[in-house]
């Protein structure tokens, strides 16, 4: 009994975390796409990934064979398209980049992305490319939303283009931060043994405005209206949003190659075991005519 009470007591502390660490924006969900569709835009991501991202993020459980095969393109078009380095077709999708110095230029090491669409999810991936935002009080004037205080540059600047968080946007983000400077200090006073009254309804009123300004929030950015762009990309948002659900859908595929084989798969074996249910069930009925 006590055991359970223990690891109850741990999911609720837990779930409590996850409510603390707050609203992280935008929150959109990555397109679904399946069949053909998947395998086009898998294999538009896979190039993104070796113009864009390969130089400082290797994938290395991936070779580059398997990744035409899977992907549906031919060891030629692999070569001449894809690999610029001189490697050669069966080797590891990897770069040459020594960890120590990229720690040094960029503060922490890029980590290899074999495994991250598990590890933080296909929506998380999608809203975190799309997050890059200036912030002049960063050292390279970019943070992003979703990853705050990030230690990669905006690699993807010439296609996007630079977002700012829009005034609106801004003036929400004040209101909370001044709503929750006013519960510290309110707190403060509280723990000091302070009577002085209302204090309690006033960090209600604050917690209100938080909830109403964050509630505001989700709605602008599901209207797109989070950030808007200071300079144009190559790509308009709309080219940019497509370029990197292809960027995540490769990523996802990269996480588990076997993915749509199982499913596919999966597909049959249901199919057979309906089958088999309803022979088993004939068969059932036949033997047992006589004796009923
Ligand atoms: C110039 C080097 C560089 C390039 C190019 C680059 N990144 Fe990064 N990336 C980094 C660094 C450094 C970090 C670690 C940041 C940190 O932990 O603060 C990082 C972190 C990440 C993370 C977060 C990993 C985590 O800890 O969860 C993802 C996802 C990511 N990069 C994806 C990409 C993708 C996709 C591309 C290509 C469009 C790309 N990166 C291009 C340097 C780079």
């Amino acid at each position: 009994m006590k055991k359970i009470i223990m690891i109850l007591t741990a999911c609720l502390s837990l779930s409590l975390t996850a409510a603390e660490e707050g609203l992280v924006l935008p929150h959109d969900k990555l397109p679904k796409l399946s069949g053909d569709a998947l395998t086009i835009s898998m294999q538009r991501g896979l190039q993104v990934y070796t113009n864009n991202c390969l130089g400082c993020h290797g994938l290395s459980f991936q070779r580059y064979n398997r990744t035409a095969k899977d992907l549906e393109i031919s060891d030629e078009a692999m070569l001449e398209n894809i690999i610029f380095s001189d490697a050669k077709i069966g080797d590891l999708m990897t770069n040459t980049m020594r960890e120590k110095s990229a720690a040094n230029w960029f503060g922490t090491a890029p980590p290899d992305l074999s495994l991250i669409a598990r590890s933080r999810g296909t929506d998380w991936l999608y809203n975190y490319m799309r997050a890059f935002y200036q912030d002049e009080s960063r050292p390279y004037g970019m943070n992003n939303s979703v990853f705050k205080d990030v230690g990669m540059p905006h690699v993807l600047e010439t296609m996007q283009g630079i977002q700012t968080k829009t005034d609106k946007v801004k003036g929400l983000e004040n209101t909370i931060e001044m709503a929750k400077a006013d519960i510290a200090a309110t707190r403060k006073l509280l723990e000091e043994g302070s009577t002085a009254e209302g204090l309690s309804e006033k960090i209600e009123k604050a917690q209100e405005s938080i909830h109403v300004a964050e509630e505001e929030l989700k709605t602008l950015s599901a209207a797109g209206e989070y950030f808007s762009l200071v300079k144009e990309g190559k790509l308009s948002p709309e080219e940019f949003n497509q370029s990197m659900a292809d960027l995540v859908h490769f990523l996802d595929y990269v996480a588990e190659p076997i993915k749509r084989e199982r499913q596919r798969l999966g597909i049959w074996v249901l199919l057979f075991i309906l089958g088999f249910g309803c022979v088993a069930y004939l068969l059932k009925k036949e033997y047992w005519k006589d004796i009923h």
